[in-house]
């Protein structure tokens, strides 16, 4: 029972630490980046980085973000191939932002990537950059309320268990 209690706590202590991650890569993406790039809303100076995970792993990521030259210069074809597709735009090196900076601005993008849903003015459906067909239009507005309705139920329910099992301790030793 007290390992299942302390389970609860340290998964709960872990989503609280999560979204202070995703909180802080925000901070640090609409300081940094968001002047070149956006999460699900399309290619502006740089490309779109919805589900950039997908594309290269978060090593490449930590490498191109403090030095992208560096990583171009070294031959990396992927990185070669974009630089070329962007015409030749040098993205800006963040030679400041640390490992754990990098890995919050990931975890931001990663979220971000869940929660967009792009919206058409005159609804309908949209082709995205990624040749994806994303959710239509009417659903528009729950459809971006939803992963927040998400995790504030999970949360809730691993809370309540919490709470439900600590009364049941308590129960049990008053009958003792
Ligand atoms: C001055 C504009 C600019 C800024 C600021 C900028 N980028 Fe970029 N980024 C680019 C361009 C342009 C590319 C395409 C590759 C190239 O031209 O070097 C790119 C490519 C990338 C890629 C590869 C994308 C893919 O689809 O594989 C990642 C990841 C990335 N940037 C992350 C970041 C992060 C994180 C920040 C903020 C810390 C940032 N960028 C800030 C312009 C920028």
């Amino acid at each position: 029972m007290k390992n299942l209690i302390s389970t609860l706590i340290i998964l709960f202590g872990i989503f609280s630490l999560q979204a202070q991650d995703i909180e802080a890569g925000k901070v640090l993406f609409k300081s940094n980046c968001a002047a070149c790039h956006t999460v699900g809303k399309g290619k502006l100076t740089g490309p779109d980085l919805k589900n950039v995970s997908d594309r290269v792993s978060p090593e490449w990521i930590h490498a191109f973000v403090k030095n992208s030259t560096a990583v171009i210069e070294s031959g990396d074809a992927y990185a070669v191939k974009l630089f070329n597709d962007y015409n030749k735009t040098i993205m800006t090196a963040h030679p400041h932002l640390s490992d754990g900076d990098i890995d919050n601005i990931i975890a931001y993008i990663g979220d971000a990537s869940v929660a967009v849903v792009p919206v058409t003015p005159s609804g309908g459906t949209q082709v995205l950059n990624d040749g994806t067909m994303p959710v239509i239009n009417d659903t528009a507005q729950s459809a971006i309320d939803m992963p927040v309705v998400v995790m504030v139920f999970w949360a809730s329910v691993v809370l309540i268990s919490a709470v439900l099992i600590s009364l049941a301790l308590i129960v049990v030793r008053l009958l003792k």
